[in-house]
């Protein structure tokens, strides 16, 4: 059996998730693309031979012939895209973040628990090969019982101000991922968070209502404590690394980089800078996940990162805003 797949919002993610089914998942193929903008529709159909294109997503949503949907629109769209697929029966795959607000999430989540169908949600950095050897090295036990995670999570440069101002702020934008990757890593849920941060990139962010500098600290219910740094601009490149230590020994991951070689001369040893763009340094791991996402279908197996991985994050966004709001560390029960 061949799953028909319908692919929501022909921007960024969804070009490179359309390829992936396209040219890597033999048991999918792709039927239709929607997005508002139909020029940007048309233009990856031709591209990827996409039979099917249309500006509104209902078209899809009331073709019984797709079994499942990828949602690469905007945030804001998520919600009701995911109620209206999951009550058309279709299985989905949603891009992160489900949504901002959680009593939406839940909407969300009742919605694809009635219709039964496979709902998995798009943090894909649990698939980057490096994390997941991180993640084996902490569950197996390699570093003995886990006592401390830092998570480094530097943009090479901050967003465009009009993004920022919609994006939910760092927290739910930009952190959310790394909130998601401390729960893989530690396997345990947070009770508390912490919150400093300032605008120390660019004032016209902190203008805009939002901070481009923070370190937040993570109290886990298994004594696990956890620190994420974000930054908005670290001028070297993309800097996505993390360390543990644990009771048995530690571990460390490096940058990735585009090329092997060390430069050495009479005044230095050189390398090439990492990696500077996410598409480019998270290549592997939105493969991985989208596959990940057809053998649930197709083996009738739970998804790796369900429903409550989708909304958590976002609970833990919302505390280290409320955190930073009120000077105090927050726990998690506060803004359930
Ligand atoms: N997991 C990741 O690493 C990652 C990376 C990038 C983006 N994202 C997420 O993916 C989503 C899209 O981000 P992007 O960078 O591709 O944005 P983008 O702006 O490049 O693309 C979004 C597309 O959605 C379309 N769209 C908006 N409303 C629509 C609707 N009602 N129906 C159909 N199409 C609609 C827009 O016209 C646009 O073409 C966001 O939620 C973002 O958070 C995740």
């Amino acid at each position: 059996m061949t799953i028909k797949v319908g692919v929501i919002g022909a921007g960024r993610i969804g070009k490179v998730h359309a390829e992936t089914v396209i040219y890597r998942i033999p048991e999918a193929e792709v039927v239709a693309i929607a997005d508002v903008a139909e020029d940007a529709a048309r233009h990856v159909a031709e591209t990827l031979r996409i039979p099917h294109v249309t500006r509104d997503y209902r078209e899809i949503m009331a073709d019984p012939g797709v079994d499942a949907v990828l949602v690469c629109s905007s945030t804001d769209t998520h919600t009701p895209v995911c109620i209206e697929a999951a009550q058309a029966g279709k299985h989905i795959f949603t891009e992160k973040p489900i949504d901002h607000d959680l009593k939406r999430i839940d909407n969300v989540l009742a919605a694809v628990k009635a219709a039964g169908v496979k709902f998995q949600v798009g943090f894909n950095r649990r698939f980057d090969p490096t994390f997941a050897r991180v993640h084996q090295a902490i569950q197996s036990g390699e570093i003995g019982d886990l006592h401390l995670l830092h998570i480094i999570s530097r943009d090479p440069a901050p967003p465009p101000v009009e993004y920022v101002k919609v994006s939910g702020g760092l927290f739910l934008d930009m952190m959310i991922h790394d909130f998601d990757m401390a729960r893989f890593l530690v396997g345990a849920e947070v009770e508390e968070v912490y919150t400093r941060a300032a605008v120390r990139v660019d004032p016209a962010i902190g203008a805009a209502g939002d901070v481009d500098t923070a370190v937040v600290v993570l109290t886990f219910a298994n004594g696990v404590i956890a620190t994420i740094d974000n930054s908005r601009r670290a001028v070297y490149g993309y800097d996505q690394r993390v360390e543990a230590l644990g009771s048995g020994g530690g571990i460390s991951t490096a940058n990735v980089y585009p090329n092997e070689v060390t430069v050495s001369t009479g005044e230095h040893v050189r390398r090439d800078l990492p990696l500077n763009f996410f598409m480019d340094r998270y290549t592997a791991s939105y493969e991985r996940e989208v596959r990940a996402f057809f053998d649930a279908i197709v083996h009738d197996t739970p998804v790796p990162v369900g429903g409550p991985d989708g909304r958590v994050p976002v609970v833990m966004g919302l505390a280290a805003r409320k955190s930073l709001q009120e000077h105090r560390p927050v726990r998690l029960s506060e803004v359930e």
